[in-house]
């Protein structure tokens, strides 16, 4: 078995890679610290970076390209060779990390631990480049599947996460360590990615983010909320430019070692302990879910037509 230190970054596919990284680099606080017409990378804190932006290739489609993933310190990029073959997970060996794809075909790479020569906590640190609002980190990834069972099974093989918490027959909750969960798999019909989520501290902090997300004319398809399963204080940013969302949250549960995965119903106080379950347009990125978001036609008594 192997086992994982944290997630570390999402690679989106972009219609153009500069456009994208100043959208993020801007409307969520992240820093930008390579750019091409090509590739870009940006940093939520002083890690190399959490977020990846490639060009979309002719017929590409926008939005999740893949997730990387860092081994923990004891686990080599070798051991990890080896787990894969014995599970009979087809891999690509690219060198300095290894790609693969889970059950429904999402990317994955798997990096080793990497080296880091300042292991001091981000507060005691000195930048001249970090603006003042922006993420401590990527904390987590959720997606869509046709089949939930299976999904969280390769995660817990393959990747050796543990399940933190079902929500009924729907949604399946996994962690590599101490926080609540890095992979979230919500029952959708189809598999679909439908959110990063980035971490800022505080309901502070997450107050002036959502005043500079509406300030840049992005609206929140959920939120603000606290997840009872989990227990973040979050708000979801509709991304129409990419089809996704972006969570951000505050305060989420630290696990005790040895959690014991928990069994939580269906219903409204598991997914938000605030208020209403989310709209419908919430699990779609089609046009007229976009545009009943935009107008809060649910809201306003006009239902989501079905796909
Ligand atoms: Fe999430």
């Amino acid at each position: 078995m192997i086992r994982l230190r944290k997630i570390d970054h999402v690679c989106l596919r972009v219609a153009d890679v500069a456009d994208a990284a100043r959208r993020y680099s801007l409307q969520f606080g992240l820093t930008v610290r390579e750019c091409t017409p090509a590739r870009a990378t940006l940093a939520c804190d002083y890690e190399p970076y959490s977020l990846e932006l490639v060009a979309a290739g002719d017929g590409d489609e926008l939005g999740f390209d893949h997730c990387a993933w860092q081994l923990r310190r004891s686990v080599s990029l070798e051991q990890a060779r080896a787990h894969l073959a014995a599970c009979g997970v087809a891999f690509e060996d690219r060198g300095d990390h290894l790609s693969l794809a889970d059950n429904e075909a999402f990317e994955h790479h798997l990096f080793a631990c990497p080296l880091e020569r300042d292991r001091r906590p981000a507060i005691a640190r000195q930048t001249s480049e970090l603006p003042a609002l922006r993420p401590r980190k990527l904390g987590h990834i959720n997606r869509l599947t046709a089949e939930l069972e299976a999904s969280a099974r390769f995660y817990a093989d393959v990747f050796g996460m543990e399940v933190a918490d079902y929500l009924g027959e729907a949604g399946i909750w996994l962690h590599c360590n101490s926080e609540h969960h890095q992979m979230a798999l919500v029952e959708g019909g189809a598999p679909q990615f439908h959110h990063f989520a980035l971490d800022y501290y505080d309901f502070g902090t997450l107050r002036a983010l959502f005043d500079n997300l509406a300030q840049h004319g992005r609206w929140l398809a959920w939120g603000p909320l606290r997840h009872g399963i989990a227990q973040n204080i979050c708000g979801y940013a509709r991304i129409t430019e990419e089809p996704l969302l972006v969570e951000c949250y505050v305060d989420m549960e630290v696990l005790e070692p040895e959690h014991e995965p928990r069994h939580w119903p269906d219903d409204r106080f598991s997914s938000n302990t605030w208020g209403p379950l989310p709209p419908r347009s919430y699990f779609r990125f089609d046009e007229a879910a976009v545009a009943s978001e935009r107008d809060s036609l649910e809201t306003t008594g006009t239902p989501l037509a079905p796909l």
